[in-house]
C-alpha cells in the first residue's frame, strides 16, 4: 500500500476548527516530531511505502493528509474544505498529484459542495461509507457522477467531536469494522448495521481516537492508550501497533488523519 504523509515541521494550534482544538493547549513541536516519526517508521515496519509532500508554511493542519482528497479508481477526487483555514492546503496538494503524475475526477470551484477526502470517506470492499453533517456535504457525495455506480452508504455525524467518519469508524477488511456508534444518528447506525459486522468502542478509549486506525493487511496501526480495542483485535488476528499521538489528538487527529492512501 502506498501513503502520502506530511512532515509537521510547521504543524501547531493555530486556530480553533473542531472541538478539540484550543489554541492555548499549545503542542509541543518536540514530542509532536517524534511521535510523527515513530508512526511513520511503524507503517514502514508494516509494509506501507511512504511519499512525501514537502511541508508549507502557514498552514498547520497541512500534516493531515488524509484530508487533501480521495484516491478512487485510480484516479484522485480532490478536496473541498470547508474553513478557510485550510483551503489554502489544496493547491499544494493538487500540485503535488499532479506532479506524481495522478489524475483527477474533479475540479472544485469555489462554490462546489464540501468534501475533506479520506477523512469522509471509507471503503470496505465495495461499499464506499461516507460520512456528512460536519465537514463533507451529503450532496456532493450525490452530485458526482463518479460515485453513481459505486454502493455509497450515507453516514450522518452527529456529535462535533467526530467530525470526519475516520474519527469513530474504520474498516478493518470487507466484513469486519471497529466504530464508535454514538458518533452517528440513530438511523444511521441502523443503517451501517446491516453492511458490515462491527466491533464496538468503548467511549474513554474512542475520545483516544481509537477509530483513527491505519490497517494494513493484519497489521493496525492506532493510538496509544485503547486497551479493550487493541485486545478484541488481537482477539481476531491482527497485530496491534500503538503510538502515542498526543501532540496530535489536540488537533483532533491522529494516526490515520496523518495518512493519504495513494493507491
Ligand atoms: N485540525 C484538523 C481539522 O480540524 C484535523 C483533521 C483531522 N483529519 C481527519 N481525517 N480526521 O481539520
Amino acid at each position: 500500500m502506498k501513503i502520502l504523509m506530511c512532515r509537521p515541521e510547521y504543524y501547531g494550534i493555530q486556530y480553533e476548527i473542531n472541538p478539540w482544538m484550543k489554541v492555548q493547549q499549545a503542542i509541543n513541536y518536540q514530542q509532536a516530531v517524534s511521535q510523527w516519526e515513530v508512526l511513520y517508521q511503524t507503517l514502514l515496519s508494516c509494509g506501507a511505502a511512504v511519499d512525501l509532500i514537502s511541508p508549507i508554511k502557514g498552514w498547520p493542519d497541512m500534516v493531515f493528509t488524509a484530508n487533501a482528497g480521495l484516491f478512487f479508481q485510480g484516479k484522485i477526487i480532490l478536496s473541498h474544505f470547508k474553513h478557510k483555514e485550510r483551503q489554502g492546503e489544496q493547491p499544494y496538494f493538487k500540485a503535488w498529484f499532479q506532479d506524481a503524475g495522478f489524475e483527477f475526477w474533479n475540479d472544485p470551484t469555489a462554490s462546489a459542495p464540501y468534501f475533506e477526502g479520506a477523512g469522509d470517506a471509507l471503503a470496505a470492499g465495495n461499499k464506499l461509507f461516507v460520512g456528512f453533517g460536519f465537514r463533507s456535504d451529503r450532496y456532493f457525495y450525490e452530485q458526482a457522477a463518479y460515485l453513481k455506480n459505486s454502493e455509497l452508504i450515507f453516514c450522518e455525524l452527529c456529535d462535533p467531536y467526530y467530525y470526519h467518519i475516520d474519527t469513530c469508524f474504520c474498516p478493518l477488511n470487507d466484513k469486519l469494522a471497529i466504530w464508535y456508534p454514538p458518533a452517528f444518528t440513530k438511523k444511521s447506525q441502523e443503517h451501517m448495521f446491516k453492511e458490515i459486522e462491527f466491533i464496538p468502542v468503548i467511549e474513554n478509549e474512542a475520545k483516544k481516537f481509537a477509530c483513527n486506525a491505519v490497517v494494513l493487511d493484519n497489521h493496525v496501526v492506532l493510538p496509544a492508550n485503547c486497551p479493550q480495542i487493541s485486545s478484541e483485535l488481537e482477539k481476531r488476528g491482527f497485530i496491534v501497533h500503538a503510538c502515542d499521538m498526543s501532540e496530535y489528538l489536540k488537533a483532533g487527529g491522529a494516526c490515520k488523519c496523518l495518512t493519504l492512501r495513494i493507491d
